[in-house]
């Protein structure tokens, strides 16, 4: 299962986004990811959390070179030896994409309408040269990888708007594990499922990620989701990771007063672990000009004078669990003490 063998690393990544400002003002830039820091360990789930906006399909694309980023590292390990993603240029990325794969959330957009699934499976094999179009031997291999994701054999010849959204995500899943890859991000792949769905979707990740050793990047806004299937978890705001840790500590020690928020504002996680809602203020300020400080103090019921002047530092609560906070140290329950005597508004998520 789980190892301690890094797959991939991120370092001190950074993705801005231009603005488009009067012709007379400085330009400035949307800060979707910044300085952002974390190891992925070959075989696990990891999974960004955070509300809609925060970063998190941004940094998933960087990390697989869909994005070039403004600045830090990527290296990723997949194949014996360090490669930094971030140096190569589209051609020296070629051999490399079929290790690196993204599932996306709306399977009908990402799907072609004209292709058969047997087309839309076989067209990364193809190109990747595994086998050739038209011979018995790609029949016989997409029918199996259909097979592992659970596709009857009769959809060979149908088209994706004669299946359901579950059985398309299963099209994705299958498309993207006909290629062999070694990491695929999952960007909010069952957020538009039926919770029935959603866990028949999971649950076929779960065994693939298994039997085919595959490592995720599992990004959600959703908790309740992350909680079951995640082995480490980190919580985005505003482009930075205010927390990593395990599932475990994520959940039963959140330390960051936005994870704590998320956690008690989330729909399905356990009651014993959600405690009193927890309020915050107002919503998420603009990526273009975040809050100078630690970027939550805004909306955060613990912020002092030192929250809106410095950066929170990174701190070590328990080891692997890292926390971005002035008040790292006080404990959760401390927390919830402070942010029920203080009134506000819910997060919006
Ligand atoms: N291609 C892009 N060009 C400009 N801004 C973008 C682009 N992609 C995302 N953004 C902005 O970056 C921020 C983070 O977005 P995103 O990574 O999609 O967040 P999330 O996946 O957490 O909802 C948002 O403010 C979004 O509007
Ligand atoms: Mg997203």
């Amino acid at each position: 299962m789980k190892s301690t063998e890094s797959l991939l690393s991120v370092i001190g990544l950074k993705k801005y986004f231009p603005v488009s400002g009067s012709l007379f003002s400085k330009r400035k830039y949307l800060r979707a990811n910044e300085n952002i820091n974390l190891e992925i360990q070959k075989g696990e789930t990891f999974s960004l959390v955070g509300e809609s906006g925060s970063g998190k399909s941004t940094l998933g694309r960087t990390i697989l070179g869909l994005y070039k980023p403004t600045a830090g590292k990527v290296i990723y390990r997949g194949g014996g030896e360090e490669i930094e993603l971030t140096r190569l240029n589209n051609k020296q990325m070629r051999p490399l994409r079929s290790d690196l794969q993204i599932i996306f959330q709306d399977p009908y957009s990402s799907l072609n309408p004209k292709m058969t699934i047997g087309q839309i499976i076989e067209e990364g094999v193809a190109t990747h040269k595994y086998y050739r179009r038209g011979t018995p031997q790609m029949r016989e291999y997409v029918l199996s990888v259909m097979d592992k994701c659970g596709l009857q054999p009769e959809s060979l010849h149908r088209y994706p708007h004669q299946f359901s959204g579950g059985q398309r995500q299963r099209v994705c899943i299958a498309r993207a594990l006909a290629v062999k890859p070694k990491f695929i991000v999952c960007d909010e792949c069952v957020s538009a499922l039926d919770a029935s769905i959603q866990s028949q979707i999971l649950n076929l990740l779960s065994e693939l990620k298994e039997k085919e050793d595959l490592t995720y990047l599992f990004i959600s806004h959703d908790l309740s989701v992350v909680r079951n299937i995640s082995d480490r978890i980190a919580v985005m705001y505003l482009g930075n990771i205010v927390e990593t840790g395990t599932a475990k500590q994520v959940f039963e020690n959140p330390r960051h007063p936005y994870t704590l928020a998320l956690i008690s504002a989330a729909p399905s996680v356990k009651k014993s672990e959600k405690n009193e809602p927890i309020l915050l203020n107002g919503s998420i300020p603009s990526p273009v000009s975040p809050p100078k400080g630690c970027k939550f103090h805004t909306r955060c019921f613990m912020a002092c004078e030192i929250c809106k002047r410095i950066p929170a530092p990174v701190v070590e609560v328990e080891q692997g669990h890292f926390v971005s906070c002035h008040f790292a140290q006080k404990s959760a329950k401390e927390k919830r003490v402070i942010a029920k005597n203080v009134s506000l508004q819910s997060p919006q998520i």
